[in-house]
């Protein structure tokens, strides 16, 4: 039996990515999927295409995190087509860098509209369609905890946000039996971050264990807490960075 299986997943900015590699693992735990996407409309239905071919069922609908209505609709739409969303993953972000001197405050709104405010959005809209045993897992970053170098600033305090809300939304929605968790990715491949990258070299000198996760390691984070396994587990921070911020 699939641990995942007759269970609704959504998982913002699941065209690419950690986003892709969480959409493909649900799937294949069993889950219905459903993925968001801003930009990325040809990897989106490529994804889709191929979780449908392997036997899974998966939708993409573009929604764009700066756009709060379209968020809405996108969780509307997915719970009138499967009646539920079980799952929810917060995994659409994006990693601006600049030192205070740089940073302009257009920078700010869009890094707070994009990482912060659509998470707030989405799980308040999600959770409004959500059963008892619902989780919501939201992708943060080991740059929340820590800064390793200047002009990271403006990200880590969008990612460390991300914590406090998980923290009170486990309160809120504890009685509902509904788990939230925040998972703290270091460096992992991805266009975002790739492993041959001009600063990866500097990352991997962070680390205990010198290597890139790969998205997929992730998405078994992810599988975990979705699964009848986590369902202990909320208000919780997990970080996984090959010992990063060891
Ligand atoms: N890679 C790392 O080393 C690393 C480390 C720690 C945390 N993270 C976090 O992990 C998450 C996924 O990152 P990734 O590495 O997979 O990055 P990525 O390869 O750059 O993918 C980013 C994803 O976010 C979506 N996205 C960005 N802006 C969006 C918007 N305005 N509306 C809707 N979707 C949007 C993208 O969708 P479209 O292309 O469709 O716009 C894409 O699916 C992010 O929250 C990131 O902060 C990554």
């Amino acid at each position: 039996m699939q641990s995942l299986a007759g269970k609704t997943a959504l998982i913002t900015g699941g065209g690419r990515g950690i986003g892709a590699a969480i959409a493909r693992r649900l799937a294949g735990d069993g889950a219905r999927v459903a993925i968001t996407y801003g930009r990325s409309r040809d990897s989106a239905e490529a994804l889709v295409s191929e979780i449908v071919a392997s036997g899974g069922e998966a939708l993409a609908l573009r929604a764009d995190n700066r756009d709060p209505q379209a968020l809405e609709a996108a969780v509307e739409e997915v719970a009138v087509r499967h009646g539920t969303i079980d799952v929810l993953v917060n995994n659409a972000g994006i990693f601006h860098t600049g030192t205070i001197d740089e940073l302009t405050l257009e920078d700010f709104d869009r890094t707070m509209d994009i990482n912060v405010r659509a998470v707030f959005v989405a799980s308040k809209a999600a959770t409004r369609q959500m059963p008892d045993g619902g989780r919501v897992i939201t992708i943060g970053s080991n740059l929340a905890p820590r800064v390793p170098w200047p002009g990271i600033g403006l990200y880590s305090m969008s990612k460390a946000a991300l914590a406090g809300f998980t923290r009170g939304l486990a309160r809120d929605l504890g009685g509902r039996r509904i788990n939230v968790n925040v998972i703290h990715p270091g460096s992992t491949d991805t266009d975002m971050n790739p492993a041959d990258g001009e600063m990866s070299d500097a990352q991997r000198g962070l680390m205990a264990i010198p290597r890139y996760s790969d998205p997929s390691d992730v998405a078994g984070m992810v599988a975990w807490l979705a699964g009848p396994e986590g369902r202990s587990v909320t208000g919780a921070e997990f970080t996984i960075d090959n010992g990063a911020n060891a």
